[in-house]
Parts: structure tokens; C-alpha cells; sequence
């Protein structure tokens, strides 16, 4: 009788236990609060934009600074809606007429406005710093268990309802944190998966021949194969690393594993960062529309640079950036005069030679000029453009720097721009297999970082290095 009381008290504990961790996952993945009434969303919105204008700045700069955060909210998202809601719910329904035309007031009622505004910002701040410190706790407990988009809506509601208080700016940024852990322990996993598992020949098997497969065929036996071969998602447009561009399957798969990782992380790190991708990008489409061969090279760069800092065990943080400063690396070549001799045939007079190592001091002086670029990147990029050909052992260009006098970022985007250099195809000559390049490389091992150096020969080696049987084709 005992037993059967124990074990059915026992079967209760359990069945509580997974109604409460049911009702965390839950909690937490629900919205923290109602949207505002869309009466009221509409009537925020003209004074949103009024705020954003000279005027709107400096009043609010000097009547209620903390209210300046209500600009970054975006009304049209249900997460902006909701934050709106605990402000709204504290003010007088008259003030919707006033909200929404905030440049006819005279002083003394914008001066209330402002003062209403602050008072019901103040008088909510406990009850959002309660929810919040509620669903963090609870996020916290489920854990892994938590789905990816219920965090990420949880993090866009907290960011928005930073507009509250610091505290639940710090829970914000704990959750991002913690997003971000995730995201690195699942992309490591899938490093080490595709950096042992993916096996692909080392050449195209008739490039030999000189027939180059035709890639923009849907049809074509050896895009099918790759297509097969590598993993999806993939954020970066592979055409990059096409076999018209560089013959290697090996390195074209290890590409591929790099825009896997690093656009996972990118898009983990800051999944609102569309501003600071749209300026990345028009940048790097300024050299695509002056060299596209050269844009093509630099997109490899980078995402070796990326691949080689990760292997290196650096940050993450120090790995994205150290691939946009790798894709940002010849910047300097769109120049005319640059073009002028590198579009030339034939060898460099010692003139020329000159021009052409101009690009790394042209592009450190364009990537400073984009005044669009975050400061991350512009640091990076610039760093990089004006000391990728520097050499550990101090024979570069232009400033002849010697060993950790160059920048890190920028001694691993000289391996990986020397790796890449050999392996597209020129015009003069076909691009290399890896081991060919590997072979040369050996023998200048003096211009490389030995830390970079060792963690390139160890991605090389990791299952991608072999040359395994073609995978079957369908
Ligand atoms: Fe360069
Ligand atoms: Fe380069």
C-alpha cells in the first residue's frame, strides 16, 4: 500500500515537474506584453519621426534624454507595437491628438507632452523589469530545449523594451549573449562535421583537358555533384569559387564550409545588422563593377581569412571581422591607374611594379572614406588593405612591417590571399591543385605567421585533404 502511495506521489512529482518546465517553455516564448492599439501605434508614429528631426533632437535632449531610445523602436513590428504598450496603457487617451502633431504645439504643451511621456516611461519600468527578469529565468532553464526563433523573438522583444530601463538593456544583451553562445556550440559541431566528413576529389577530372565544365548549365554533371556534395544553407553566392574560377574541389568545399560558419554566426551576432551588410556590400560592389575577377578573389580571401582565424581559435568576433577585412582586402585595385597595369599582359616593369603596390595605400584611404562602413569594419578593413602583402619576415610592401608588427588580421589575410593567388586560374596559367600550392608555400614558409601557418596546414589536412573517389552521380 505504502509503495503504491510512494510511486504514485512520485508519478505526480514527475508529472508537475514537466507541467512546469512545459509552462517555462511556453512563457518565455510568448510575447511579454499585448501590442498597443493601433489607434495609439498611429498616433506615436508622426512623433517618432518628428523626434528624429533637428528640432525633435535637441527638445528631447534637453526635456527627457531617456525618451530619446523611443526613435529606435520600429512601429511596424508587433515587437515595437508591444513595447509601446505598457507606456500607453499609463497615458490619457487625449494625448493622441497631441502625439500626433507634435510640431503644432506651442512650447509650454510639448514641454507636458514630453513630462506625461517621461512619467508613464517611469511609472512602467518595474512591471517590464519584472516580465523580463521572468522570461529570462525561463529561458534560462529551458535552456537548449528553447527553439532558436522563440529566443530571437524574445531578444527583439527585449531589445525594443530596453527603452524602459538599463536593467532590461542588460537582460537584452544577456539573451543576445547567450543566442550567440548557442549558435557557436551548433556551428562548431557542424564545423567539425563538414571538416571531416565532406570528402571531394582535389581537381575537376576533365580540366585537364582544357574543357571547362559548364557551370551555368542547370544540368551539368559537375554542379549537380557539388550541388550534392556540400551542405545547404549557404549565405554567400558560390559562384565565387566556381571550377571557371578555381579548380579545386577541396578548396571550393572548404569555401563553402566558411560561408556556412561564418554567415551562421553573422546572422546569430546581429540579426538586425542589415544597414552594416548593405554598406559592406555596396563597397565590394564597387570593385565588382571595376574587376570582377578581382572581387571574386577577395570573397575567397575573406572566407579563408575567416576559416583560418576560427582554426586559429580566436574569437569568434575576431574571426568575422578578420573575414570582411579579407574581403575588403584589395579594395585599392578599382583605381584606374591600378587597373591600368594589372589589366596589362605580360610582366610588370619595375615602374608598374610601383602602381600596382599603390592599391594597398589606395585602399586603406577608400575603406577610411566609406563613411557608411561600421567602425568595426572600417578599423579591420583598413588595417588589412594597407598590410596584406606585408611579410612575417619583414620583406613586404609598402612599409616593410616585421613579424607581430603587422596587424594579426592582416597576417592571415596575406596566407590566404597567397593560397588563393595559386589557386584561381590566370590568364597565363591554370589554377593549382592544393598540394601544388602547398608545395610552393613550403618553400616561402618564412612570410607567414607560424601560428596562422599551422592553423591553415591543419584545415588543409582535415578531412578535406585527400583526393577520395568522385561522389556518385544520381
Ligand atoms: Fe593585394
Ligand atoms: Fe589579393
Amino acid at each position: 500500500m505504502k509503495t503504491k502511495r510512494s510511486a504514485a506521489l512520485a508519478l505526480l512529482a514527475a508529472l508537475c515537474l514537466f507541467c512546469q518546465s512545459a509552462a517555462a517553455a511556453a512563457s518565455f516564448s510568448r510575447p511579454l506584453f499585448r501590442g498597443a492599439s493601433a489607434a495609439w501605434v498611429e498616433s506615436f508614429k508622426p512623433f517618432q519621426d518628428w523626434m528624429r528631426t533637428s528640432e525633435g533632437r535637441e527638445l528631447t535632449t534637453s526635456l527627457a534624454p531617456k525618451l530619446s531610445y523611443l526613435q529606435t523602436i520600429d512601429l511596424a513590428d508587433s515587437a515595437g507595437a508591444a513595447a509601446l504598450a505598457p507606456m500607453a496603457s499609463r497615458l490619457p487617451e487625449a494625448l493622441q491628438t497631441r502625439l500626433a502633431a507634435p510640431e503644432s504645439l506651442s512650447s509650454q504643451e510639448r514641454a507636458e507632452l514630453f513630462n506625461e511621456l517621461a512619467r508613464a516611461r517611469k511609472a512602467a519600468a518595474s512591471e517590464v523589469e519584472a516580465k523580463a527578469a521572468q522570461a529570462f529565468a525561463e529561458l534560462a532553464e529551458a535552456g537548449d530545449a528553447a527553439a532558436p526563433e522563440d529566443v530571437l523573438a524574445l531578444q527583439k522583444q527585449l531589445k525594443a523594451l530596453s527603452l524602459y530601463s538599463a536593467e532590461v538593456g542588460r537582460r537584452y544583451k544577456a539573451v543576445r549573449r547567450m543566442a550567440t553562445e548557442r549558435a557557436m556550440r551548433n556551428a562548431d559541431a557542424a564545423a567539425s562535421r563538414l571538416l571531416s566528413d565532406w570528402r571531394l576529389p582535389e581537381a575537376m577530372p576533365s580540366d585537364g583537358n582544357g574543357v571547362a565544365p559548364d557551370w551555368s548549365a542547370p544540368d551539368d554533371p559537375y554542379k549537380i555533384r557539388l550541388r550534392l556534395a556540400l551542405p545547404a544553407p549557404r549565405f554567400y553566392d558560390n559562384r565565387h569559387w566556381s571550377p571557371d574560377l578555381v579548380p579545386d574541389w577541396g578548396y571550393a568545399a572548404r569555401l563553402d564550409a566558411a560561408a556556412h560558419l561564418l554567415g551562421t554566426e553573422e546572422k546569430a551576432a546581429s540579426p538586425e545588422a542589415g544597414a552594416a551588410m548593405n554598406a559592406k556590400g555596396e563597397l565590394l560592389a564597387t570593385l565588382k563593377s571595376a574587376d570582377p575577377r578581382t572581387h571574386s578573389h577577395a570573397i575567397r580571401v575573406g572566407l579563408l581569412a575567416g576559416l583560418i582565424a576560427w582554426k586559429m581559435g580566436l574569437p569568434v568576433d575576431f574571426a568575422l571581422k578578420t573575414s570582411w577585412g579579407g574581403r575588403l582586402h584589395d579594395m585599392g585595385k578599382r583605381e584606374a591607374e591600378v587597373q591600368a597595369v594589372i589589366q596589362k599582359p605580360g610582366k610588370l616593369t619595375p615602374e608598374e611594379r610601383l602602381v600596382m603596390e599603390q592599391h594597398t595605400i589606395l585602399g586603406e584611404g577608400i575603406i577610411a572614406s566609406a563613411r557608411k562602413l561600421d567602425g568595426v569594419t572600417r578599423r579591420t578593413g583598413r588595417r588589412v588593405a594597407l598590410n596584406h602583402h606585408e611579410t612575417f619576415d619583414g620583406q613586404g610592401y609598402p612599409q616593410a612591417r616585421f613579424a607581430h608588427d603587422i596587424p594579426l588580421e592582416a597576417r592571415i589575410t596575406h596566407l590566404a590571399d597567397y593560397y588563393d593567388a595559386l589557386m584561381e586560374h590566370r590568364p597565363y596559367r591554370a589554377g593549382m591543385s592544393s598540394a601544388e600550392a602547398l608545395k610552393i608555400m613550403e618553400g616561402q614558409k618564412a612570410r607567414f605567421d607560424p601560428a596562422a601557418w599551422k592553423a591553415f596546414r591543419a584545415l588543409l589536412s582535415e578531412g578535406l585533404g585527400e583526393t577520395p573517389p568522385a561522389p556518385a552521380l544520381p
